[in-house]
């Protein structure tokens, strides 16, 4: 049937849902690479995103609210949909990137429409931090009110440039830690309110309870780094990995039996502060983006002339990790640089633009112990560039090493 708009009623009566009715299935990257579709609830979702959304950036009706984030995400579920319109805030809504068509178009457009609230990625910051001042100097951005930060962890040195140089030395800058899985914020600053300091987030959200375990499970007290869980649920939390109850109790609940496992390693300072040290799984997290290492690896060796794949992290200035790639070719294959962009297009194809390997090295062979294990920590010492690669005993052969290391990549690819 074709209804045209002309005829089209001004009614649309809601659809009365369930509290725990299914909301959405998102799906994020999964540490065995296959991904998982994280369900969200109707009534628990709302609710969270509603609440933290408002006192994270301390709301007022006559806000103008900002979230750069691709509304295909997470984050642009929560902050650009759900949180904000339950609360009738005033929007802007960004399609583009923040160096096109000029490096100063986010001021640009916070001058614009007198944005008040702020939320972006600190791989964003660190791209603009790359342009200096000046084009922040064309713009008036006295409107700024609150600044907002999420998807990883954040240098001090690109906080410091958001606090002082973007808000100008008045701006609360909220560093709000959480996941797809989480629904909305978890760790996080309330703004004026909470004494920040660079890199930490701080604190958690009403009702959030973060415990810091050691290897074994046991809670650590006070000052302490290790596994950061949840002690207990809170409404926003995912209500399970659809279709799959299994993958979601081995996921989230079978390392520590009671606690909801987030994969990060945290630590808590002497004032109880948290500071997010990164993923401890075989994640990465590239502009703020999760993707798992075995993904990666999975698209590289669809490749006909791959043998094998290897993928690690290595740090990266603006997107604070990116992938280094190492290839074991199949016999008579050549390894150049037509065969390298074709691995690249292969990753793009399969997983995104997102996750476009900045290194690929040529590696004959693997560093793997004799049961036949790649050691993944060698792997990411060499991208790396550490020269003391540690012991190599348990290699069955280390000449292996002495290869990789003399055909490393220096330049990105
Ligand atoms: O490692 C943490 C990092 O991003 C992961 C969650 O990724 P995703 O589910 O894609 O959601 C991203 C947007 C919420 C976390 O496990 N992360 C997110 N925010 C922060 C962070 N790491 C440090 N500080 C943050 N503020």
């Amino acid at each position: 049937m074709c209804v045209s708009v002309d005829n089209a009623s001004e009614e649309c009566d809601p659809e009365w849902m369930d509290a725990e009715d299914p909301l959405f299935v998102l799906y994020t990257s999964g540490s065995t690479g296959k991904p998982k579709g994280v369900l969200h609830t109707i009534a628990g979702y709302l609710l969270y995103t509603s609440l933290t959304f408002k006192y994270v950036f301390d709301h007022h009706q006559d806000d103008v609210y900002w979230c750069t984030a691709d509304i295909g995400w997470i984050t642009g579920h929560s902050y650009i949909t759900y949180g904000p319109l339950a609360n009738g805030a005033t929007s802007v809504l960004f399609e583009g990137i923040p160096v096109y068509p000029h490096v100063g178009r986010f001021w640009e457009i916070i001058e614009k429409y007198r944005v008040s609230k702020f939320y972006t990625a600190p791989t964003a910051i660190r791209l603009l931090m790359k342009y200096g001042i000046e084009p922040l100097q064309k713009y008036d951005l006295s409107s700024l009110r609150v600044l907002g930060t999420v998807g990883e962890p954040i240098n001090p040195e690109a906080w410091m440039w958001y606090h002082d140089a973007v808000g100008q030395g008045r701006c609360p800058v909220v560093d709000t830690f959480w996941q797809t899985e989480t629904g909305g914020h978890v760790l996080t600053p309330l703004p004026a309110a909470t004494p920040l300091k660079p890199g930490s987030a701080t604190l958690p959200f009403f009702g959030v309870l973060p415990i810091i375990l050691n290897e074994h499970g046991e809670e650590l007290e006070g000052e302490a780094e290790g596994y950061l869980v949840f002690k207990k649920p809170w409404p926003g939390i995912m209500r399970g990995v659809y279709g799959n109850q299994e993958c979601f109790e081995n996921t989230y609940f079978k390392k520590f039996p009671g606690f909801y496992v987030t994969g990060d390693g945290c630590r808590r300072d002497k004032d109880g502060y948290y500071w997010i040290t990164g993923r401890i799984d075989d994640m990465l997290n590239v502009s703020g983006h999760l993707l798992s290492t075995a993904e990666v690896e999975a698209a590289l060796t669809e490749h006909s002339a791959v043998a094998e794949a290897a993928v690690v992290s290595r740090p990266h200035i603006v997107k604070g990790e990116c992938l280094y790639c190492f290839v074991t070719l199949k016999d008579f294959r050549e390894f150049n640089h037509s065969l390298m962009d074709e691995l690249k297009r292969k990753v793009r194809e399969k997983i995104g633009p997102i996750a476009t390997p900045d290194f690929i090295q040529n590696a004959p062979g693997l560093p793997k112990t004799r049961s036949g294990k790649i050691m993944r920590r060698v792997l990411r010492q060499i991208a790396r560039n550490e020269k003391d690669l540690g012991d190599l005993s348990t290699l069955a052969d280390p000449k292996v090493v002495e290869v990789l290391l003399s055909q490393r990549c220096e330049a990105a690819a």
